[in-house]
């Protein structure tokens, strides 16, 4: 991929002080220093009706305009809260509006945060859904648990997204920290050589053609 690719990060928790809006900010500005442009999608900023099939999306509050900006991002940052060893209603209301027109091609990074220690179900969870709409979901993911001792407030911002959306809260844990910087970085790499080594990069390429 050429140029800048741009990342939308959603953030399946509506709680005001949530820790997975929080974890999607520092995942976002490892994309943006990986060269992408970022912005986070806060669906308590959207009006997102309870999804039913019978109502076009032209009734149904912001779905067009939130569907347009999954569809354009190349890609995706999908966070969830664990809710009773899955994702969230908030996630899975958002993802029911959406297809194959806004996945296909599309690399999606999934990040859960739990407040006791249950991650794997939802991370699993979040990936065979996205699959059934065709992202590409990455091998690196990111399940934080218990998240009410894994962050602290800051002062200043640590960093502001080019959307305006400050980093305002920083990890306790210099490893989840990075395993959360890590996603981001990972989804822009994978962006710029697909999901596997270019194949210039292959081993057995470089061994045959010294052997020319
Ligand atoms: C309805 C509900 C169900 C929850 N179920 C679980 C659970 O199964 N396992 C768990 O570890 N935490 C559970 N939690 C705790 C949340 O995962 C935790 O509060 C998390 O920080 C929420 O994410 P947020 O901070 O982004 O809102 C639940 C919380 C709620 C409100």
């Amino acid at each position: 991929m050429q140029g800048t690719p741009s990342v939308v990060g959603v953030s399946g928790s509506l709680r005001d002080g949530s820790y997975t809006r929080a974890a999607l900010t520092h995942a976002l500005a490892a994309a943006e220093d990986a060269g992408a442009s970022a912005e986070l999608i806060d669906l308590r900023e959207y009006d997102l009706p309870l999804f039913d099939p019978d109502v076009d999306d032209e009734d149904a509050g912001d779905a067009v305009e939130l569907k347009r900006k999954v569809r354009e991002a190349d890609g995706v940052l999908l966070g969830s809260p664990v809710y009773h060893g899955s994702y969230s209603s908030a996630f899975r209301n958002f993802h029911d509006y959406c297809s194959f027109d806004e996945y296909e091609d599309t690399v999606v990074g999934l990040l859960v945060v739990a407040g006791g220690g249950t991650i794997a179900s939802t991370l699993d969870h979040m990936r065979v859904t996205v699959r059934g709409v065709h992202g590409w979901v990455l091998p690196h993911q990111v399940g934080i648990r218990n998240a009410y001792q894994q962050f602290e407030s800051v002062d200043e911002p640590l960093a502001t997204l080019s959307d305006g959306t400050p980093v305002d809260r920083q990890f306790v844990d210099d490893d989840l920290r990075e395993r959360t910087e890590k996603l981001g970085r990972k989804l822009v790499e994978n962006l710029r050589t697909g999901p596997h080594p270019p194949a210039s990069e292959w081993t057995a390429g470089e061994d045959s053609a010294a052997d020319d």
